[in-house]
């Protein structure tokens, strides 16, 4: 089948020659320095793992909302302590946790390779498993032409046709070269506001191509060791007004505007990191003060584990804390009632038959859902 480009492809001499970046240098400068200042504090988390996965977690459900997915990082944990959901919803959550497995997994391979297109298709696979819809394709590039535009609008009125599949794979491999090139001249953020645009502007997959661009920015920013790990999220950002995030990605595609785009791009990583580094302070004091509290509490040997738990699972069961302690029932009950009873965790839902309560760890939401 042919079909018309409605729009010119003009926008894919990639990397854009000639850019001049005059304009945007102070930009350029203040991002730089809002990023070392939140890297700085990354490095001095005694337990990254553990303090960063609530920020994932909420990440993923921000990315995955701009797709349309309305769950919550609450309700994926609710799940994962056996909660019972609608299919709909079930289905949001599944796509919630894949975009966490996605930036989890590809941030371990990247600690030890290259990015590849091995490792997007990859990303991709992760990104589908198990998710609704035909012509999903997991980890497969394109073999139809696609469009972007208002939803279910025909190829005519697109406001965006990417190149066609023919196209894809010398597309693809310029791509690459362009993330892993040395160049000293090269602003790493700058690379990573071109990197996001045009891995948009080809649109190699059926589906996901928004949130595998979303997730190449923390991982891309961590390759170039800006951050040490990838933590960086900017789909709040872009999803507070996904009007102007959209608006500005149709400048390059239409315009080859693409100064526009790297200012904006700044702007929302300048934001972000300075959100951020609030964020993760706070979470790091609270765990400092938990630390505490839950030591006095409990007076136990297992007091540093509930607490690990309470940051990596803020929502959870009150009958699974002695699987995840690996002590008895009655022992960990007990440490559930005190913990209730000084309020550093909420009954989120009484138990009822069968089912266990559920807890929740509310202090922290509170520092998440600023995210
Ligand atoms: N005019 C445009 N030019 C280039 N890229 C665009 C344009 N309009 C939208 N995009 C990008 O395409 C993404 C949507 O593509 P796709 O549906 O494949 O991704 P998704 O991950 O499933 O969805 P979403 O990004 O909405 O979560 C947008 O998020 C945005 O990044
Ligand atoms: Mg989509």
């Amino acid at each position: 089948m042919r079909y018309t480009l409605m729009k010119p492809c003009s926008p894919l001499l990639f990397p854009p020659k000639d850019l001049v970046l005059e304009p945007v240098i102070a930009l350029v400068g203040k991002a730089n320095a809002c990023l070392s200042r939140y890297d700085g504090l990354l490095e001095s988390l005694v337990n990254p793992e553990i303090l960063l996965s609530p920020l994932l977690m909420k990440e993923a459900e921000l990315s995955s909302r701009i797709e349309g997915t309305i769950a919550t990082a609450n309700e994926v944990y609710q799940q994962q302590a056996g909660e019972e959901f609608e299919p709909e919803k079930k289905a949001d959550i599944q796509e919630i946790l894949n975009y966490h497995n996605t930036l989890r997994t590809a941030g371990q391979i990247l600690a030890e390779q290259p990015v590849s297109l091995h490792l997007i298709r990859q990303m991709h696979e992760i990104l589908m498993q198990g998710v609704r819809g035909k012509g999903k394709n997991p980890g497969k590039f394109r073999d139809t032409q696609n469009w972007i535009g208002p939803g279910g609008c025909s190829i005519e009125e697109a406001t965006y046709v990417p190149p066609p599949p023919t196209a894809l794979n010398d597309l693809l491999e310029g791509f690459i070269s362009f993330i892993n090139i040395q160049d000293d001249k090269l602003d790493p953020i700058i690379q990573t506001a071109l990197v996001h645009a045009q891995f948009e502007l080809i649109h190699p997959f059926d589906d996901g191509n928004g949130r595998i661009g979303r997730l190449l920015i923390p991982l891309f920013l961590m390759k170039k060791g800006c951050i040490v790990s990838p933590s960086l999220y900017i789909s709040r950002y872009f999803e507070a007004d996904r009007d102007t995030y959209i608006d500005k990605l149709e400048q390059v595609s239409s315009k080859g505007d693409w100064l526009g785009w790297i200012q904006y791009f700044l702007g929302a990583l300048i934001d972000q990191a300075e959100r951020n580094l609030q964020l993760v302070r706070q979470i790091n004091e609270l765990y400092e003060t938990k630390k505490r509290q839950i030591s006095e509490l409990l007076r136990s040997d297992k007091s540093i584990y509930i607490l690990d738990m309470l940051f990596d699972s803020p929502v959870f069961g009150a009958n699974e804390v002695h699987r995840r302690l690996d002590i008895q029932r009655q022992r960990a009950a007990q440490y559930v009632r005190t913990l209730k009873n000084a309020g550093v965790i909420i009954e989120l839902r009484p138990a009822s038959g069968r089912r266990a309560a559920l807890m929740s760890f509310e202090d922290l939401w509170k520092i998440t859902d600023q995210q």
